[in-house]
């Protein structure tokens, strides 16, 4: 995808403004907004219905300006060294003299922090004077987007601006691990758990939190608001049957993933193949058995809690 300069300078622009802008990570697009400003930042939960005591992830150009806002740890640099920019998140503890805002943090202590990797928004970031919170770009429960019609698709005319970056190359939201103590996953995502473990030369566990440390963690979430049945090797008549290998026969009613298992390009087309089957006004969702490894199962944690209802 090919910068467009008068583009990002409008998104700075309007950010600047204290306006909430939709820009394109390499994980999802997101809402974004000033991370310095209440002003700002209050916008995003109230274009998303987002409850206010769901943290927000702040995304940064470089760690020169993170240096700021959160003390850095020796797993931090050699996480950051190894996967960034890319799709992982960081928990760190907050500075005290940090300026961001009480809304990004409900007033906690620590804060998710990431550095994108696509080239529109680091070209973003990298004129602006402040980092950016920004949420996925979707309605609160809803699926998240991965091109500038689905943001759209969300949001209609509530939102000034879209940055287009393409579409979102990974289509899963970032690992997120928080690092204030002990090395904890706290939700799957686009990279797989097993290459952080080998980063951090200890082993990592997710488990499903009984106290919910991530809001992503409740179930209910992701939803395309239709129904989904996991694991099926026949599809019922009125079901999208989504898949992962080819099939022989041809049936309008599958969607493919991926033909051949490759996990990475399935993890990719997630989000826009549920999408496309709600568009398609189907009413019931049935989806083959994915191997439950690596991206699997970032894969398998979405859907289950897109299927619970
Ligand atoms: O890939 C991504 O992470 C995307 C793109 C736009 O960067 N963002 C994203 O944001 O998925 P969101 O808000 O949809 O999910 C962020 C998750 C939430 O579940 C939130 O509760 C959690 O991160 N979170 C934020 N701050 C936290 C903190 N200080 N401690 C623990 N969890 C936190
Ligand atoms: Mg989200």
């Amino acid at each position: 995808m090919k910068k467009d300069l008068s583009n990002i300078k409008k998104a700075k622009y309007l950010l600047d403004y204290n306006h909430c802008v939709a820009i394109p990570t390499e994980t999802v697009y997101g809402l974004a907004a000033n991370a310095y400003s209440n002003k700002a930042t209050s916008k995003i939960f109230k274009l998303k219905k987002r409850p206010k005591s769901n943290p927000l992830i702040v995304h940064y150009f470089r760690i020169r300006d993170l240096k700021e806002d959160c003390e850095l740890n020796n797993n931090f640099h050699k996480l950051y060294n190894k996967f960034c920019p890319g799709p992982i998140t960081f928990v760190l503890k907050l500075k005290k003299k940090s300026k961001i805002s009480k809304n990004v943090t409900n007033g906690k202590n620590t804060l998710a922090v990431r550095f994108p990797k696509n080239s529109v928004t680091r070209s973003l970031l990298s004129f602006l004077k402040y980092p950016l919170a920004a949420p996925s770009a979707n309605i609160y429960t809803q699926l998240s987007p991965i091109s500038k019609k689905d943001v759209r698709e969300e949001f209609g005319k509530k939102i000034k601006f879209i940055l287009d970056g393409g579409v979102s190359k990974v289509g899963l939201e970032s690992t997120i691990i928080d690092l204030v103590n002990k090395p904890q996953v706290l939700r799957l995502g686009g990279i797989d758990i097993r290459k952080i473990s080998k980063v951090l030369k200890r082993k990592l566990n997710y488990t499903k939190n009984k106290s919910i440390k991530v809001p992503g963690q409740s179930k209910f979430h992701y939803s395309p608001g239709i129904p989904i049945r996991l694991n099926v090797k026949k599809r019922h008549s009125d079901e999208a049957f989504v898949l992962i290998h080819k099939r022989k026969e041809f049936d309008k009613n599958y969607f493919y993933l991926s033909k051949n298992k490759n996990l990475k390009e399935a993890g990719k087309n997630l989000y826009k193949t549920l999408r496309k089957i709600k568009r398609l006004k189907f009413k019931k969702i049935a989806v083959e058995k994915i191997p439950n490894i690596g991206l699997g199962r970032t894969i398998n944690d979405r859907l289950k809690r897109a299927s619970k209802r």
